[in-house]
Parts: C-alpha cells; structure tokens; sequence
C-alpha cells in the first residue's frame, strides 16, 4: 500500500515508541498527534504512562527521546512530551517528489480501495420540475466524493437516480393539454413552465387534481399511450440535464431513475411481508413495524394502489446490491429526507439483509438566498449562465488592462464561474446551512474559487517565467521558514483526502487548498521586500531551482485538489 510521507514517518515514531514501552505499535499509533508547530510535527504525550511507571511525565518524556533513533527524525523531549520533528532534509526532497511524482493525482492511493466497491446516488433531479437549491448541492457534492473515491482505487457507480416517476407526470400530461405548445415538447424550460402551471391549477380545482393522479395510474397500469407520452417528457429532461452535466464535467456511470422499479415493486413488497410484515392502515398497505408515537408509518402502497418514494427506494437498494455487490451505498440527499432514509435503512434491516448497515445517508444542509437576477432559480443552468455573465465583466477589464493574457475571454468566464459556485458550495461543510452571496463567491480574493484558480495560475507563471520546472534541484537549500511552512501544507493532502472519504466531508479538501494557497502567497511576498527571496532569484541557479521545484509541487497540490472538486484549473487568469 502506498503511504504518503506524513503517515511513514508517523508510523515509525510511533513504531519506535511501542518498541521502547513493550506494546503494539497499534496503540500508540492513534496517540501520536500533531505537535505545536514551534515544537516539532509529531508529538506523543507521557501523562497515561505516569501512574504505571511511577516516574513523572517529564522525566518519562526525557529517557524516552533519548533512546529513540529513527531515521529522518529530529526526536526530543519538550516537558511531557515527546517530539519528532522533520529536519530539511530528507523531508523536504520526499514532499516534493511525492507530490510532483504523483502529479494531477496527487492526493489519491490507488491501493486504498482496490477491491471495493461504492455506488453514489446523487444529483437525481426530479424530471419536468424546477430544479431545487437542494439539487445544486447534492450535484457538487456528489461529484466530488465521487472523485475522492476514485482517486482512492474504489469501484464507483455512480447513479442518478431520477426522480421520473410519481403524480407529477400526471399533472405535466394533463396541462400539457391546456398550457402545452406540442412543437416544443422537447424544451425542457417549456415543460417546466407547464408543470408549475398545471400544479398551481391542481392546488386550486380538485377536479383536474384527480386527471393528473388518473393519468399516473393508467402509467403504472402500463396503458402504452400514457407511457409514450411520459417517455417523450422523459427524453426532454434527460437531454437537457446532460447539457448542464457536460458543462460540469459530470459522467455519471448509470443514469436511471425510479421509474426502473415500475412492475417489480409488488416482489419487494411480498419479501416485506415475510418479515418484518405488511398490515393495512386506513386503506394503505405499510411496514408493520413498532413506531414511535408521531413517527409516520412506512408506506409501501396508498390506498388507491399507487406506489411511493419509499417502495421505491426499497426496491432501489436491493436493486443495486444485486449489481454492484458495493462495500458502500451512499446517498447524497438533503438532510429533509433525513426520515425517509431512516425509514428506509430500518425497514432494509428488519428484511435481515445482511448488507443492510452498508447504507449512508450523506445528508446536507439548506442555501438561502440564491437567486438570480430572472428571480428564482429554477435550474442549475441559471445560475450557472449568472456567474458567467457577471465573471466575464471582470474578466473582460483584466484582459484590456493587459492582467489576464487569454484568447477566449468567454471560455475563461465559463471556467472561474464553474469554480466560483462549486467551491462557494464546497467550502462550507456539508450539514451546515448556508447563505449564497453572489459577490463572495465571485470574489477573486478571499476563501474563493476564483481565488484558487488564481494561486494555480499565479504559479504557473512563476514556473514560465523561470523557465519551467526543474528536472534536478537541491532540497538542502530550502531552509526558509515560509519555504517549510508551505511543504507541510503540500504535505497534508493525502491525509485529507482519506479523511474526506471517511466523512463524505469534501469541505476538508477545500479547507486545505485555502491553507495552501495561503502559505505560497506568504511565500511570495517575502519576495517584494528581499530580492534574494524571490523564487526566481538572480545570480543563483541552483537556489532558483529548488524553489521553482517547491513551487511545482504547490501548484500540482491545487491542481489535483482542485480537481477532485470538480473545480476547472486553467493556466492563466
Ligand atoms: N428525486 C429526489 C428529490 O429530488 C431525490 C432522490 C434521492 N435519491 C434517492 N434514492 N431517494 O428529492
């Protein structure tokens, strides 16, 4: 298994700690913390070993560092502690090749995962309705962890699961009838417009409610007229969800949706009678389960026969076993549904399906106040054309004032307003709720996308204008403090990564960027002040070397974090 630098020589501190107090290495491992950054960059506190030893924790620190020896370590006792610290070299020189050697995937351990298998579900819009604030999150995060899995060695599948089933195609067929223009029944906006029409009209006049609900029976009944019409609003959505898709750099492995389980929800419904049981409830057919006293029943079936979300969903998870056989089953969904996934994974579990405590629901909080200039959002689109728009402004002012070379302004525009709105999303963790704002987002200072493109760019061009990235540098020379303070910000990467994946938190990722590219503009301003700090220093080749090799590595940390976000990385701006 590859191992990244930081967890090598945290194992071998660790390792050499178990040897010296005659227990597993297992159990020291998880007690070796970051130290103090004044006082090193691992550190093991003596207290628990005082009351056994009978010695006082000073005095245990002091006679451990003395006869602890591991190589690339600087070991010594700081009061109860003891500390490991990286000396320049080799460390300096293992970060650097660590990061320019795995270049764009740098970060991921192609070993982590081998074998195993993760099936996301996220984005799944529902068809032939506005897209909602909930549906912008699922996709950025989704995708991402998506990526943080890939580049893990996991077997992804990644799954929309489209909502394209249920009573609103009822209701988009039936004022389709009234509000609908049949030459653009392949427009997505049009259908829309249509469904927010016919459902306005269906709150309002209980008649044409019951054609829309008439309308999804004769679907589920398998009339073949009712089903070539859903078909077609069907085809409609999906052309215009992979437009926006494609904009985003999003491949899903599967796209699907609940209308899969069309006829083969009555074969769950048999098993959930087996055990854990059905029973009827005022005409509706639910799990037969103790519920807490305001907890709503599960319900597989309404009383006028239909099917649910629910059944829907239960027949989706066995669905996926069967085919993926995954280790993991995530799904990406608001935190609103946080009761229909308990629901659903408790009534998985009662079935005995051994898989059952493999299901997660990756739950995520609310944005408030995204809206356009059109007004509310209704599709990803939108806001995604908004932030264009107002990039392309600035971009536009850079390029005149001769900051921005670009010869495609309007490509460039479409790349920061991706990266803009992907990291004002993925920068917040995942259960909190946010406040969208447009010119925080678009800021290119601060904790932005724009921000990091720029760091990315930013060094790009240092690396041009000294002439490129070094084949050959000398590590020993990068003894500055901002020099070291950036290699172990570089360093981080592959540990978050990994804790990203373990917490479906991309948030860290992000966090992490940040703290680089914070750590190479303190690095570069040391420069206007020193001329003998500036990375491509005169009159000294080799120094120069080493630093444009340092500053490679940075920008081969935010490309490929930036690219597990999804977030495009362009070469200047
Ligand atoms: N289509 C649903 C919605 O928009 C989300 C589906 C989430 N996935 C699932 N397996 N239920 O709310």
């Amino acid at each position: 298994m590859s191992t990244s630098v930081y967890s090598r020589y945290r194992a071998a501190f660790a390792q050499a700690l178990a040897t010296a107090l005659g227990v597993p290495a297992a159990d020291i491992e998880a007690q070796v913390k970051p130290a103090e950054p004044a006082h090193g960059d691992l550190s093991f506190a003596t207290f628990p070993l005082a009351k056994a030893q009978k010695k006082a924790p000073p005095a245990i620190a002091a006679g451990l560092a003395q006869s602890l020896s591991v190589p690339g370590l600087e070991i010594k006792a700081v009061g109860p502690y003891v500390n490991a610290r990286f000396p320049t070299l080799p460390f300096t020189a293992e970060v650097i090749d660590a990061a320019r050697g795995a270049g764009i995937r740098y970060g991921g351990d192609e070993d982590a995962g081998r074998g195993k298998t993760v099936a996301i579900d996220y984005s799944s819009p529902n068809i032939a309705k506005p897209i909602g604030f909930h549906h912008i999150r699922t996709t950025f995060l989704g995708h991402c962890i998506a990526n943080i899995y890939r580049a893990l060695g996991w077997r992804v599948e990644g799954i929309n699961y489209l909502g394209d089933w249920g009573k609103q195609f009822g209701l988009v067929a039936v004022g389709f009838q009234e509000y609908g223009d049949p030459a653009r029944i392949d427009d997505m906006g049009h259908l829309v417009e249509v469904y927010v029409k016919a459902n306005k009209r269906a709150e309002a006049e209980p008649e044409f409610d019951e054609k829309a609900r008439a309308f999804f029976r004769r679907m589920e009944a398998g009339d073949a007229e009712a089903l070539k019409l859903w078909n077609q609003f069907r085809d409609t959505s999906i052309k215009g969800f992979k437009k926006i898709y494609a904009r985003m750099g999003i491949e899903f492995e599967h796209i699907e949706g609940e209308s899969r389980y069309q006829g083969k929800m009555d074969a769950v419904i048999d098993q959930i009678a087996k055990k854990p049981g059905v029973k009827e409830s005022q005409g509706a057919l639910i799990v037969d389960l103790p519920y807490a006293e305001n907890e709503p029943p599960i319900l597989l079936k309404k009383n006028d026969g239909s099917t649910l979300y629910a059944t829907r969903d239960l027949a989706a998870a066995q669905d996926r076993y069967e085919r993926f056989q995954f280790d993991k089953s995530l799904y990406v969904v608001a935190q609103d549904q946080a009761l229909h996934f308990r629901q659903v994974f408790r009534t998985l579990k009662e079935m005995d399906l051994p898989w059952a405590d493999r299901a997660v629901h990756v739950a995520f909080g609310r944005i408030h106040g995204m809206s356009t200039r059109k007004g509310q959002v209704v599709q990803l689109n939108d806001v995604l054309d908004e932030a264009r728009e107002r990039v392309s402004v600035k971009v536009r002012e850079n390029v005149e004032a001769g900051r921005i070379q670009t010869d495609d302004a309007d490509a460039l525009s479409e790349q920061i307003a991706l990266g803009a709105i992907a990291f004002g999303d993925l920068k917040h963790k995942r259960a909190s709720d946010y406040t969208f704002d447009w010119d925080e987002v678009l800021s290119f200072e601060g904790h932005t996308g724009p921000y990091l493109q720029y760091a990315h760019a930013r060094a790009v061009n240092v690396l041009r204008k000294g002439g490129g990235a070094p084949a050959s540098y000398d590590a020993a020379l990068l003894t500055l403090p901002e020099e070291q303070a950036l290699l172990r910000e570089i360093m981080r990467l592959p540990e978050v990564v990994r804790d990203a994946a373990e917490q479906y938190e991309p948030s860290l990722v992000a966090r992490l960027l940040l703290d680089v590219a914070s750590a190479l503009s303190r690095y570069y301003t040391l420069g206007n002040q020193e001329r003998d700090k500036r990375i491509n220093v005169e009159g000294n080749d080799a120094l120069r070397s080493a630093r444009l090799a340092l500053i490679d590595a940075a920008r081969v940390t935010l490309a490929a974090g930036l690219t597990l976000l999804g977030i495009p990385t362009p070469d200047n701006m």
